[in-house]
């Protein structure tokens, strides 16, 4: 059975352009319930633990600079099948892919810069939201 948490970060351009806000209002609108939400800045040694799985990834490097170049917005979600559906609102990585109304369509710069993260999986959404928040953090 698909869960009903998953985890996202608005990522550091769109929180340095202004954009988070509007970005969390979508996610609201979409029918995700905001579980917990911080205002943080992770270190390059931070990001290169969250990315891990991607550090034979070409892109790993420019990933851990980018992702610890500002502050960003981390939070869990709440919705039935969250994993899935908030995919779909967050759309594909590379903006020029991705669908019409789609959050990385309205917001993305790039395939790099691309406005939010979401969790690929129940498990990693599990994970994700314990490397950010605790237990009372949580409502
Ligand atoms: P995310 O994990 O952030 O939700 O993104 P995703 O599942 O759609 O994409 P993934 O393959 O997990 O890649 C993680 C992040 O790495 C950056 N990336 N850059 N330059 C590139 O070719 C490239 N490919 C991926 C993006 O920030 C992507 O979201
Ligand atoms: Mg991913």
């Amino acid at each position: 059975m698909a869960g009903n948490k998953t985890f996202t970060m608005v990522k550091p351009e769109a929180v340095e352009n202004g954009s988070a806000g509007a970005i969390l209002a979508k996610i609201q609108s979409g029918g995700f319930r905001i579980v917990a939400l911080k205002k943080t800045k992770l270190s390059a040694e931070r990001a290169g633990v969250f990315y891990e799985v991607h550090k034979e990834r070409p892109f790993y490097g420019e990933l851990v600079d980018y992702m610890s170049s500002g502050p960003i917005y981390a939070a869990i979600l709440e919705k039935d099948n969250a994993v899935a559906d908030f995919r779909a609102l967050i759309g594909a990585t590379d903006p020029s892919e991705a669908a019409d109304g789609t959050i990385r369509k309205e917001f993305a710069e790039s395939k790099a810069k691309n406005a939010v993260h979401g969790s690929d999986s129940d498990e990693n959404a599990q994970i994700e939201g314990d490397f950010f928040f605790t237990a009372d953090e949580r409502f």
